[in-house]
């Protein structure tokens, strides 16, 4: 376990499982530098955690305010751990293809979650070098191990996040930053509350945040959950192609049947 308190970075801290995140740092002792877009429930945060927390609002996809992220972040000191949490979901109807929503998806999760590293990264060293082991954690999901029907955008921008924390890692390995890459199967929250279809092992936010924090006090490179959602899907990953093909292709043909006329 590491030792208290830590100084972290949390995106995407306003709601769902980043708000569960920094309710259980907060709960464990640790100071929370947390962002999103939505200032004015970041300044409820800092209210209600008084000392704990500290409020940057920022869009992560955009360069001005990434740099002014990145000054306040240098402001505040060497970092912790980067819990890069911030993302979003738009399912495509393939019957109005729209290029323009996988350019949105893949924008927030892959190119905002790289601007948020650069924004991290000066700070991690800093902390490298007081000999600690800083912790960078970038939330993938396990949604991508499978081409589920309408997830092209989703799946694609998690499937590059992935590969990039991964690739990342081994740059990242001889300067002592561990790179941890988080991936969730389907978790209750604002986001997957949109969602009109079942979800297979739904956890609560609270679960993932367990999951994900427990994860990061043991360096763990890789936290994937619910066991029984991400072993499902590894099994299915060793069907021939033409199989998981049908599969994909029947899952989609039911869920059609089932959408309003
Ligand atoms: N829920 C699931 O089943 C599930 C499963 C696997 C992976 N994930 C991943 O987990 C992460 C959190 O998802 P969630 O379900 O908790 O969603 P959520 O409740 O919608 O929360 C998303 C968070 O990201 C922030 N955010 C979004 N775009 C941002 C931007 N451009 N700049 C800064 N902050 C931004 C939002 O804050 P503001 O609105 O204040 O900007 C919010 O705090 C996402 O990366 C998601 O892909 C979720």
């Amino acid at each position: 376990m590491s030792k208290l308190p830590l100084k972290i970075w949390l995106t995407g801290a306003t709601s769902g499982i980043g708000l569960a995140v920094l309710e259980l740092l907060v709960a464990q002792g640790h100071h929370v530098i947390a962002t999103g877009r939505n200032s004015e429930r970041l300044e409820q945060l800092a209210e209600k955690y008084r000392g704990q927390i500290i409020p940057l609002a920022g869009d992560t996809t955009n360069p001005d305010d990434c740099a002014r992220m990145s000054e306040a972040l240098a402001s505040q000191g060497p970092l912790d751990w980067a819990i890069l949490n911030a993302g979003t979901c738009e399912y495509m109807d393939v019957s109005q293809f729209d290029p323009e929503l996988v350019a949105r998806v893949m924008n927030t999760n892959v190119v905002g979650t790289a601007r948020s590293v650069a924004s991290a990264l000066p700070m991690l060293r800093a902390s490298r070098e007081l000999g600690r082991t800083p912790m960078l954690a970038l939330v993938s999901s396990s949604a991508w191990w499978f081409p589920f029907t309408r997830a092209e955008a989703y799946g694609a921008s998690k499937a590059a996040l992935t590969y990039f924390g991964q690739s990342l890692r081994a740059d990242l390995a001889g300067e002592g930053i561990v790179v941890s890459v988080v991936s969730p199967g389907f978790v209750k929250t604002p986001l997957t509350d949109l969602n009109d279809f079942d979800m297979p092992f739904l956890i609560s936010a609270e679960e993932a945040a367990r999951r994900i924090v427990t994860g990061l006090h043991k360096e763990r490179r890789e936290i994937q959950f619910p066991k029984r959602f991400t072993l499902t899907l590894k099994l299915l990953r060793l069907l021939p192609q033409r199989l998981t093909d049908a599969l994909a292709a029947s899952m989609a043909r039911s869920q059609s049947k089932d959408d309003p006329a």
